[in-house]
């Protein structure tokens, strides 16, 4: 049988590579997005890449009617969540807008599948719940907090949805803590495309690479790490979106549970290395320069990988110069 897997935010970065491989899965994709910060000519890239078009619903998830009139039209198995604001800046200067998209937008999405009978949940979540990390690599229990109201949300979500589990026998919800996706798919059709200027370091590299932006400001030279530059756990997105299908069938395939379930490499590298593997990579010289350390930033963070591997037999295994081989062709086309 068919599943029909609704997928928020599914014209987003991570979202569309998710609907990849669900197509290549063999599951129907409905997406429902408000196009905040996506195109819907993503559609036409799935479609060329995989042959398949999702069927797509341009709409606000926050929007009870138009939810209740999707699962009551749509036979749907299960929801993959990923829409929502994730800036943390900007969640700094507007945590309203936060708490209302991510907060009660996840609320009124988790009422209507409640009322529809659907309690199966794919929620992106993100390292960021960990906060400052007191030990590396870092397990899925240890203890959470969040530095800014894009974390508080996701926290607030991940405590939120335990209440729900607890409350009502029958949901399956996975929290996937991702670590930090970067790439694109090897198609060079779909990628990351942050409007205004990248707040990421990935994105920020490629686009100096190109030539749009002079250089990279490195924040910070002085973290306890071995060149002083700040240590993230880069995953390729397409691993992270395979991350989704192998905790999809999990949850389908066995009894109700909450799984939190970090995903990430769990190899950590310097921003250094990683401006180094992206000059390999497009071939171009990329300058930098050591700017002051970035406000809430952590000096390193890396994932435990094991319970991944052991639940979801998913593991990451694209390495650093894939990521930025494939991002940098993203990044060509661009322009
Ligand atoms: P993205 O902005 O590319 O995708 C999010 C999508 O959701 C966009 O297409 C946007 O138009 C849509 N959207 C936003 N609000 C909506 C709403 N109210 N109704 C309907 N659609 C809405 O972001 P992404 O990088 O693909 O991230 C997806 C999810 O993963 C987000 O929840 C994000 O917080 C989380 N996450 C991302 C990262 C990262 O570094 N990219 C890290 C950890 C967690
Ligand atoms: N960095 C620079 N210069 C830049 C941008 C970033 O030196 O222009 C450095 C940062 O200081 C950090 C590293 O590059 O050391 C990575 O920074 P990113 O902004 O790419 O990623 P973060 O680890 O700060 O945060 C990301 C997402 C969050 C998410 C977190 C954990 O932006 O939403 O990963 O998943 F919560």
């Amino acid at each position: 049988m068919t599943c029909k897997i609704l997928v928020t935010g599914g014209t987003g970065f991570i979202g569309s590579h998710t609907c990849l491989e669900l197509i290549a899965d063999g599951y129907q994709v409905l997406v429902l997005d408000n196009l905040s910060n996506s195109q819907e000519s993503v559609l036409d890239a799935l479609e060329q890449i995989s042959g398949t078009r999702p069927e797509f619903i341009r709409g606000d998830i926050r929007d009870r009617i138009l939810l209740d009139r999707i699962f009551q039209e749509h036979d749907i198995a299960a929801v993959i969540h990923f829409a929502g604001l994730k800036a943390v800046g900007q969640s700094v200067s507007q945590p309203l807008n936060y708490y209302d998209n991510n907060i009660a937008g996840t609320v009124i999405l988790m009422q209507a599948m409640q009322q529809a009978g659907v309690r199966s949940l794919v929620f992106s979540s993100s390292a960021t719940v960990y906060g400052d990390p007191q030990q590396l690599p870092i397990p899925e229990d240890h203890p959470l907090s969040a530095t800014n109201p894009y974390g508080h949300t996701k926290l607030v979500l991940e405590e939120i949805m335990g209440n729900v589990y607890r409350s009502e026998p029958g949901w399956r919800i996975g929290l996937l803590r991702y670590f930090n996706p970067v790439g694109a798919h090897p198609s060079g059709l779909i990628g990351e495309a942050p409007q205004g200027v990248p707040n990421n370091l990935m994105p920020y590299v490629a686009q100096v690479a190109s030539g749009q932006r002079a250089q990279v400001q490195v924040f910070g030279q002085d973290y306890d790490t071995p060149d002083g530059t700040g240590v993230r756990d880069y995953i390729h997105v397409v691993d992270l979106a395979q991350g989704h299908v192998a905790a999809l069938r999990y949850l389908q395939e066995n009894e109700p549970e909450l799984l939190a379930v970090n995903l990430g490499t769990g190899r950590g590298y310097s921003v250094l290395e990683m401006i180094q593997a992206f000059a390999r990579s497009s071939g171009r010289d990329i300058p930098y320069t050591i700017a002051p350390r970035r406000p809430g930033d952590i000096a390193s963070c890396w994932a435990d990988t094991r319970l991944a591997r052991e639940k979801l037999n998913w593991t990451a295994d694209k390495d650093i110069q894939e990521m930025c081989d494939d991002a940098w062709r993203w990044q060509s086309s661009q322009s």
